[in-house]
């Protein structure tokens, strides 16, 4: 049974500030898309991608994006995440035993990481990539004055990939939409179905290139991978 991969890659990249979205600007002479996709392309584990672009850019991503021959199919995105990856979601076959969701802007993903994620969703149905928060955590007030500090104790930051049995995100999809419910991932839409969500380690080279430092910094990642 197949095992796919969905990149959503359709958003507008405001927070870079940049004409271009962020994840088409390059990164050591690549654009960061393709980073990404060519780690999907390495990782044996994974079958076919499915990539999600915004719509005026679909021409132009299928130049590069389709040099990784395990892409599938390039779809266009939707106005919030959620829609792009279900976009994505809805052009897999039936018959997908499991459905990894990773951000195209986090291009330092492992495939080992890809391979944990896979395991623990085909164990427990749904399987996000996070880390333990090392600083202290302050609840700020909109004055910008400490209100309280939050006990960090058990406090996650989480990234991509989240990977899932497809029958489990197929119904939280169908849950969602009953509801009208939208979260920032798809690991919110299994909390908010009320099934189990296991965390497998990710990485603090795993950033999401975001903001304009984000890129500096994820030059100086790839030098130290490229070692
Ligand atoms: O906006 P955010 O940083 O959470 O985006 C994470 C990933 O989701 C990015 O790769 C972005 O391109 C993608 N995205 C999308 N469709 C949207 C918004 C974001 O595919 N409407």
């Amino acid at each position: 049974m197949t095992i796919a991969a969905i990149i959503p890659a359709a958003g507008q990249g405001v927070r870079m500030g940049t004409q271009i979205p962020k994840q088409f600007l390059a990164l050591s002479g690549k654009p960061i898309l393709q980073h990404t996709l060519d780690v999907f392309q390495r990782c044996a584990a994974v079958d076919e991608i499915i990539v999600v672009v915004p719509a005026n850019e679909m021409e132009a991503v299928r130049d590069f994006a389709t040099s990784a021959s395990k892409v599938k199919q390039v779809v266009a995105g939707g106005e919030q995440r959620q829609d792009s990856v279900r976009h994505g979601f809805e052009a897999l076959d039936a018959d997908t035993e499991i459905v990894v969701v990773h951000d195209g802007v986090r291009p330092f993903v492992t495939p080992e990481m890809i391979e944990a994620s896979i395991h623990a969703a085909r164990e427990e149905g749904a399987a996000i990539a996070a880390i333990p928060l090392s600083d202290t955590v302050k609840k700020v007030d909109k004055e910008q004055f400490v209100e309280r500090t939050v006990d960090r104790d058990g406090l996650w930051r989480v990234q991509t990939p989240q990977t899932f049995r497809y029958a489990v995100l197929k119904e939280a999809y169908a849950r969602a939409a009953a509801d009208a419910y939208y979260g920032t991932d798809e690991g919110t839409l299994i909390e908010h179905l009320g099934r189990p969500l296991k965390v497998i380690p990710g990485s603090e080279l795993n950033i999401k290139i975001t903001r304009a430092e984000d890129l500096i910094l994820g030059e100086k990642i790839a030098e130290l991978l490229a070692r």
